[in-house]
């Protein structure tokens, strides 16, 4: 069952309430009349709940919290943390001056990425961000380069690659010897001797990131034990680390999944952590986000065949990929419960031309019927961030509650939104 995690289910301000689904102090079918459906809910109290509480949970260590923008790049979902004071792990130039609007001081960013373009480089040392995460050789002789050119100095961590099994979904452990992610661990002392020696680059830290959704502990001791160890060979070389990052990846209750608690989690690294001496960073994405968004989407039939009964909803694939690409579970529950005892074996799909496009499969479900609504839950992270215009689709709203009162925090695309960088050649006209 949802929210098996007694601490989560305290945070998350997604509650039925006579039978009715509440997001916070609002009824969910009473915004469903207002902006139609298929659309993303977020709950502001639920998402800065986790934020501070992940904050919190590693008080005893100086660090910065620098949310994984990938996750939910949305402007006030980001600024709404960002004014709390987190800091920004980015991927790209979007996101980078995602974070820079969202508020978050250049200070607290940091850059990750294993393909990072020459322009990229460029835009974020011209920005004077925290570090970048190296990802390689080539580019840490990449950045030199164009920190040379700007007359600057590179601020670096290297991202090493501990090669430990996270135990996670193939498509999401980041961390193995065969990853693309990372200087290999037999390779980073190498590494770290290039980077000194390259006049524009500056050495900071180090970094691992090995997976997400990891519902483990010992992955992740494990693997900052590995990078910890590196430390007295590298005061040998004279190279000192004023900052560990040690990534993303807690993972969270889709299902009846038990993820290491905050406080687990802590009380696992703390310890090695100061130990070090080192300032941490951490980059959540998941945690912060995932059960603060859920996904709101109205049946369009339901449709009987001789194998199986198929509830046809008018979201897609498109909308949220999850169940399609990791075969991700993610609860579904009626936005208003009838007759809970009644449940029927149903596949919930969506209406795009392909037979992937589900949310569900053979699930046992309450019975539903045209036009009711459907919460699709754990849905804030990675949800609108990988949705598309697959089959000509405009992205559909995304809807912010606090309290009484919600607010779009991004509008329903329009057919016009879909084409407006298309140009048709002058003897097609
Ligand atoms: N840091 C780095 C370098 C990352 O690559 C990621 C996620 C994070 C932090 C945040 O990880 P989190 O705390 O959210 O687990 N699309 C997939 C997840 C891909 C994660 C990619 N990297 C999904 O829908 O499950």
């Amino acid at each position: 069952m949802l929210f098996i995690n007694a601490k989560l289910m305290i945070m998350n301000k997604f509650n039925y309430i006579n039978n009715k689904l509440y997001c916070e102090d609002i009824s969910v079918d009473e915004i469903a009349g207002e902006v139609g459906t298929p659309f993303y809910l977020y709950s502001y109290n639920t998402l800065l709940n986790h934020y501070r509480a992940f904050d919190k949970a590693f008080s005893q260590v100086e660090h910065i919290v620098c949310y994984a923008y990938k996750a939910n790049s949305n402007l006030s979902l980001c600024r709404i943390i960002a004014n709390d004071g987190c800091g920004a792990d980015v991927v790209s130039l979007g996101e980078l001056r995602r974070a820079l609007d969202a508020g978050v001081p250049p200070g607290k960013i940091v850059f990750n990425g294993n393909g990072k373009t020459a322009g990229e480089l460029e835009a974020a040392l011209e920005t004077g961000i925290l570090m970048f995460i190296v990802d390689s050789e080539p580019e840490l002789e990449l950045l030199d380069k164009i920190a040379g050119k700007l007359g600057k100095k590179a601020p670096v961590a290297l991202r090493i690659n501990p090669a430990i099994d996270p135990g996670t979904h193939h498509h999401l452990a980041t961390g193995l010897k065969e990853s693309k992610f990372g200087f290999a661990f037999d390779r980073t002392l190498d590494g770290y001797r290039l980077a000194v020696s390259l006049e524009n680059i500056e050495v900071k830290g180090m970094h691992m990131h090995i997976g997400s959704q990891i519902l483990g502990i010992k992955p992740f001791v494990d693997a900052l034990e590995k990078l910890v160890s590196l430390l007295p060979s590298l005061k040998k070389l004279g190279i000192g680390i004023e900052y560990i990052d040690v990534g993303g990846g807690i993972g969270i209750t889709y299902r009846d999944e038990a993820p290491p608690t905050l406080a687990e989690y802590a009380r696992a690294v703390s310890p090695l952590l100061k130990k070090t001496g080192c300032k941490v960073i951490f980059e959540p994405g998941r945690v912060i986000m995932g059960n603060a968004g859920i996904m709101v989407t109205r049946v369009t039939h339901v449709k009987n065949t001789s194998e199986k009964k198929f509830v046809v909803v008018d979201a897609g694939m498109n909308d949220l990929i999850r169940p399609s690409f990791y075969d991700a579970y993610h609860e579904i529950m009626p936005v208003s419960r009838k007759n809970e005892k009644k449940k029927v074996k149903v596949d919930v799909v969506g209406p795009i031309c392909e037979s992937g496009d589900y949310f569900a499969g053979d699930r046992m479900v309450a019975d539903v019927k045209e036009g009711d609504l459907l919460a699709i839950f754990s849905a804030g992270a990675y949800g609108f961030a990988m949705s598309s215009n697959y089959n000509m689709r405009p992205r559909i709203a995304e809807i912010l509650v606090k309290g009484k009162s919600f607010y779009t925090i991004r509008k329903r695309e329009v057919y016009e939104d879909m084409g407006s960088n298309e140009a048709v050649p002058g003897w097609l006209e």
